[in-house]
């Protein structure tokens, strides 16, 4: 599907975004090996959470949607021997995370995913589970898919090499589940939505620095509200930063300080983002995000910066390509290892639509400036296909994003979304469009 965006002069009003994808991942997942019964409110129906859900059925949980609420029959960690392969499609956390919990069951269970999956590392992930005694075998010792022979593990402490949420959140996983105190390093602080959640499931976790440490306990079932995902709502606040005038509020989001990285850049930037009424749900801050526009500057995103805001890079790549002087983005090699090469689709993407772009091996560089417009392959990745429709906001020309049914892999709603806070629906065109 293509779908093209054409240039607004403002954007405004009041929205919601759908529900946060890591913690709808580990509210399924969490919430599975429980004891009794969990419920989740606003889960995100999203391709990427789905398979989680259809993943965790395979493996004999009864989950029921109560009106949009699920609810969740615990296997108090004790799941059940698959009948087939289980498939991630296109999501990593589904792999890690079940990697995880699977490595502590008694039985062998094999975890597969798309042609993107397939090219994703899992050696972070199986290194520690093998510590710990599984039997983790992996195509070219690396890639999905993965063959996992659970076994009764023992607890380790290790240190995770690359700042990653979903390895840390695979080994405290298996470390619940398993038979010893467990300790994960971190080189960076990365997203906490496990701890947090394991420990309002009654776990026990310690925390102090960079280690987290948990002992083997069977998660007590809980009722979760999934807060609004602010990765999703980046997209929207980025276009209005961009645009002198805009006024957006995005309602209940997310604004754990772990991915809150995204606001800091835009307010260094030079756009105020505001987050009001913080409470605290179901364990984690949630508050409305303000945003006005103006006339952005380039910065250097880098160091412990850059896992705060991970999966927002490619949205504030584009802001930076309008922004006035250069953007320097260095330390986030990880982008090259997402659902696509992010790195190299956006250099390829923000070329094709005229800005200039100096590629690095863990970054890039951006001479901010004008886009000018054109069009672009979202490469099969919903991120990007989202970054590239906000290029369309913001360049002198609309931008014909190609693949951007992707979105529906962690934002269905997106365009009618974008199409609401611009008083303009964008156009859609090819297979798979209707409407
Ligand atoms: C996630 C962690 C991050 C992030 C991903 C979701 C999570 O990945 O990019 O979209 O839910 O734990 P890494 O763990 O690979 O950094």
């Amino acid at each position: 599907m293509d779908v093209t965006v054409a240039p607004v002069s403002r954007l405004s009003g009041r929205i919601s975004v759908p529900g946060d994808k890591s913690i709808s991942h580990r509210a399924a997942i969490i919430g599975a090996i429980s004891s009794g019964v969990t419920t989740v409110r606003n889960f995100l129906q999203a391709e990427d959470c789905l398979r989680t859900l259809a993943c965790l059925r395979d493996l004999g949980v009864r989950i029921e949607d109560d009106q949009g609420e699920l609810v969740i029959h615990g296997a108090a960690g004790r799941l059940s021997e698959p009948a087939h392969v289980l498939d991630a499609g296109n999501s990593g956390t589904t792999m890690r995370l079940l990697a995880g919990v699977l490595a502590a069951q008694l039985f062998t269970a094999e975890l597969d995913g798309d042609e993107s999956l397939r090219r994703r590392p899992m050696d972070r992930l199986a290194d520690p589970l093998r510590r710990m005694g599984a039997h983790v075998g992996a195509r070219e010792g690396r890639y999905p898919p993965l063959r996992i022979m659970g076994a009764e593990l023992r607890g380790v402490t290790y240190e995770v090499p690359v700042a990653s949420a979903q390895v840390k959140s695979a080994v405290l996983l298996a470390g619940i589940l398993g038979g010893g105190e467990t300790t994960v390093i971190e080189p960076t602080p990365t997203r906490d939505h496990t701890e947090r959640m394991l420990a309002g499931f009654g776990v026990p976790v310690r925390r102090s620095g960079n280690r987290t440490t948990v002992t083997p306990a069977v998660p007590r079932g809980s009722r979760v509200i999934v807060p609004g995902d602010l990765s999703s709502a980046a997209f929207f606040l980025a276009a209005a930063a961009a645009i002198p005038g805009s006024e957006l509020t995005v309602e209940n989001v997310g604004v754990n300080p772990t991915r809150t990285g995204v606001l800091d850049v835009f307010r260094a930037m030079g756009a105020p983002a505001v987050v009001e009424g913080v409470r605290d749900q179901s364990w984690e801050p949630v508050g409305h995000v303000s945003i006005r526009g103006r006339r952005p500057h380039g910065m250097t995103i880098d160091g412990t910066l850059i896992p705060r805001l991970i999966d927002e890079l490619p949205v504030l790549c584009i802001l930076a390509a309008v922004a006035e002087g250069r953007t320097v983005i260095r330390d986030a090699s990880e982008l090259r290892v997402k659902e696509s090469d992010r790195i190299g689709v956006l250099v390829t993407g923000l070329r094709a639509l005229g800005a200039r772009v100096q590629e690095r091996p863990d970054g890039m560089e951006i001479e901010g400036g004008r886009l000018r417009g054109g069009t672009v392959d979202a490469a099969g990745d919903h991120r990007m296909a989202m970054a590239f429709a906000v290029a369309g906001l913001l360049a002198e020309e609309p931008v014909t994003v190609r693949g951007a049914e992707s979105v529906a892999l962690s934002f269905p709603g997106f365009f009618e979304t974008l199409g609401a806070v611009t008083g303009r629906k964008p156009v859609v065109s090819g297979a798979g469009s209707n409407g």
